[in-house]
C-alpha cells in the first residue's frame, strides 16, 4: 500500500513528532509499505493536495496536527486517513470542552476554569486565579500537549508567571485543581463501539512530576505495565477510558490520561488522539506488554482505518 506519514509540523510538540513519525515510517516500511514521508507546513499544503496515496498516517502532535485542522483538510480532498476525525479530534484537544463532556457522562474531572486572553489582562486573569483557586494547583494552556507551558502552584506569588508562560502556547489557559495521585494511562484500540483498552500503565516519572524530561529523556520515568491495581479497579478505570474516547467520537486509537487519586477514584485528565510513538511513549509499551510489536501496533492500525 502506498501511504504518506506527515510529521514534525509546526506546534510546540514538533521535536516529539520527528521522532514519532520516524517510529512510524520505519514500521511501515518494515511491513512493506511504500511510504512517502513528509514534514508538514502549511506553506506545503499544496503538496498533501497532490498526494496520490491510500492511506495517510498522521504523525503529528499538538495544533494544526492533531486538533482536526489537517483532518478537516484531508476529508476535503478525499484522502482516508489513520485515527479520529474532525470534531473528535478537535474536541480532544480542547481540554475545558472536552472535560465539559466528560463530566455530562459522569467521568470524574477535577475542578477547573478557563480564562481567556481576549477578555483579561494577564494581572486580571491572575487576580481572578487567586480568587479561585487555593494552592496547590495546575495553570496550563488549554490547547497544547507533553505538558509544554504547565506549571504546578504551589504558592500565589508564581501566579503571573504561570500565566504568562501558559499564554505563549495558547490564548486560553485552564486552571485545575491540582490531584494528588498516580498518573495513569489507558491506550484504546479499535473501530467504532468495539473498541478495547489495552493494559493500564502507570507512570512513575524520575523528577517530581510527568513533565516534558521525563516524557522523552531516556529513563525519564518508569511504566509499571499493567499498572498494580486490584481487578475490580482495573476494569472501572478502562470503561471509563473507553466511554471517554467513545464520547469524543474518536476513532482508530486514542490514550486517555488519568490521576488516581489516594481515595481510588479515577480523575480523567485528558484524551490524547495522536499519543507519541516514540522510543519512550506509553502506548506502544502498553502493546508490548500483550506481545504486540511496534510494527504490528502501527500495522493494526491501518487496517482499522481501511476496514
Ligand atoms: N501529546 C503527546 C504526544 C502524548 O500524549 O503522547
Ligand atoms: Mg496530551
Amino acid at each position: 500500500m502506498k501511504i504518506a506519514v506527515l510529521y514534525g509540523g509546526i506546534s510546540g510538540e514538533r521535536e516529539v513528532s520527528l521522532s514519532s513519525g520516524k517510529g512510524i515510517i520505519d514500521a511501515l516500511r518494515k511491513k512493506g509499505h511504500e511510504v512517502i514521508g513528509i514534514d508538514f507546513h502549511p506553506d506545503r499544503l499544496s503538496e498533501i493536495i497532490n498526494l496520490k496515496v491510500d492511506l495517510v498516517f498522521i504523525g503529528l502532535h499538538g495544533k494544526y496536527g492533531e486538533d482536526g485542522k489537517i483532518q478537516s483538510l484531508l476529508d476535503m480532498i478525499g484522502l482516508p486517513y489513520v485515527g479520529s476525525g474532525v470534531l473528535s479530534s478537535a474536541l480532544a484537544m480542547d481540554k475545558a470542552k472536552a472535560k465539559q463532556i466528560f463530566e455530562m457522562n459522569h467521568i470524574p474531572v477535577a475542578k477547573s476554569k478557563t480564562y481567556k486572553q481576549t477578555e483579561y489582562t494577564v494581572e486580571q486573569i491572575t487576580e481572578l486565579i487567586k480568587g479561585n483557586f487555593e494552592p496547590p494547583f495546575v495553570i496550563k494552556p488549554n490547547q497544547e500537549g507533553s505538558t509544554l507551558g504547565l506549571t504546578i502552584i504551589k504558592k500565589v506569588e508564581d501566579i503571573a508567571q504561570a500565566v504568562q508562560k501558559s499564554l505563549r502556547s495558547d490564548d486560553t489557559l485552564l486552571v485545575e485543581d491540582f490531584i494528588q495521585g498516580k498518573e495513569l494511562t489507558v491506550p484504546i484500540i479499535g473501530s467504532s463501539s468495539r473498541e478495547k483498552a489495552l493494559p493500564i500503565i502507570e507512570i512513575i516519572p524520575k523528577n517530581s512530576y510527568y513533565d516534558y524530561e521525563s516524557k522523552y529523556a531516556q529513563g525519564g520515568s518508569e511504566h509499571i505495565v499493567p499498572a498494580k491495581l486490584d481487578e475490580k479497579l482495573t476494569e472501572q478505570i478502562q470503561k471509563y477510558a473507553i466511554l471517554a474516547h467513545q464520547v469524543l467520537g474518536c476513532e482508530t486509537y486514542s490514550r486517555v490520561d488519568f490521576i488516581l487519586t489516594e481515595d481510588n477514584i479515577p480523575v480523567i485528565l485528558e484524551v490524547n488522539t495522536l499519543p507519541g510513538m516514540t522510543p519512550t511513549s506509553l502506548f506502544p509499551d502498553a502493546a508490548k506488554a500483550i506481545g504486540i510489536s511496534y510494527e504490528d501496533m502501527i500495522e493494526e492500525f491501518v487496517n482499522l482505518s481501511l476496514s
